[in-house]
């Protein structure tokens, strides 16, 4: 039986890893076997056009930015995602491409038409079989991120009118799309959001079991 494809989504700081990897290890512990990958990434390819991605150093047309997220999903989808769900194991991506609608088509601007465009080529139309938004409050994202002390990279460093427009089209996608993208309330604990993220992937995993 096919495997199923579930996308983590959220603003940096909404917890996207930590419920990832929650995830994985829930999944697993139910017998599933699963793939973890986050975006951009999980090919060799996928890693170097992500440093890219990243540099500070660098600035970057918002369509180059674009066609590089797309190569590396190209990449990521026709040679680890596809071949994976063929062989039944379930695949747990870290960004997929409604990033790309929500930060390049309405945080850069480029329009839903030429972000949507970008991933049907990456993906020649594969979509997830759910998505998990991850919702939390500025403040909290913020607490979250300087946490980690990390310098901010490239496209952390756009301004708050981008995550302000990219946050909005995120939540878009809840009236779009309701039965594939869920929210989750990111706000509280790890394991309270791992609780709710769980909660609203487990109908997947009982359809899975039903039809054997
Ligand atoms: P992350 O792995 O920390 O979430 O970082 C990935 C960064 O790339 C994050 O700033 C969001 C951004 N991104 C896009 O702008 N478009 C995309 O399609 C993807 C996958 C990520």
């Amino acid at each position: 039986m096919r495997g199923r494809l579930i996308s983590v989504e959220g603003l940096d700081g909404t917890g996207k890893t930590t419920v990832c990897a929650a995830l994985a290890a829930r999944l697993e512990d139910a017998g599933v076997r699963v793939l973890r990958l986050r975006e951009p990434g999980g090919t060799a390819v996928g890693e170097q056009i992500r440093g890219l991605l990243a540099d500070p150093s660098r600035t970057l047309e918002p369509r180059t930015e674009l066609l590089l997220f797309a190569a590396a999903r190209a990449e990521l989808v026709d040679t680890v995602v596809r071949p994976a769900l063929d062989e039944g194991t379930w695949v747990l991506l870290d960004r997929f491409v409604d990033s790309t609608l929500a930060y390049q088509g309405a945080g850069r601007e480029l329009g839903d038409d030429t972000a949507g465009a970008a991933n049907a080529i990456a993906t020649g139309g594969l979509l997830p079989d759910r998505t998990l938004l991850l919702l939390a409050p500025a403040a909290v994202r913020a607490g979250r991120m300087d946490h980690r002390g990390e310098a901010a990279d490239r496209l952390e460093q756009a301004g708050e009118a981008m995550f302000a427009r990219t946050e909005a089209r995120y939540e878009q996608l809840l009236t779009e799309a309701p039965e594939r993208v869920r929210a989750v309330d990111a706000s509280g604990e790890p394991d309270d959001v791992v609780r709710l993220a769980w909660d609203a992937t487990a109908d997947l995993l009982e359809a899975a079991a039903t039809s054997g």
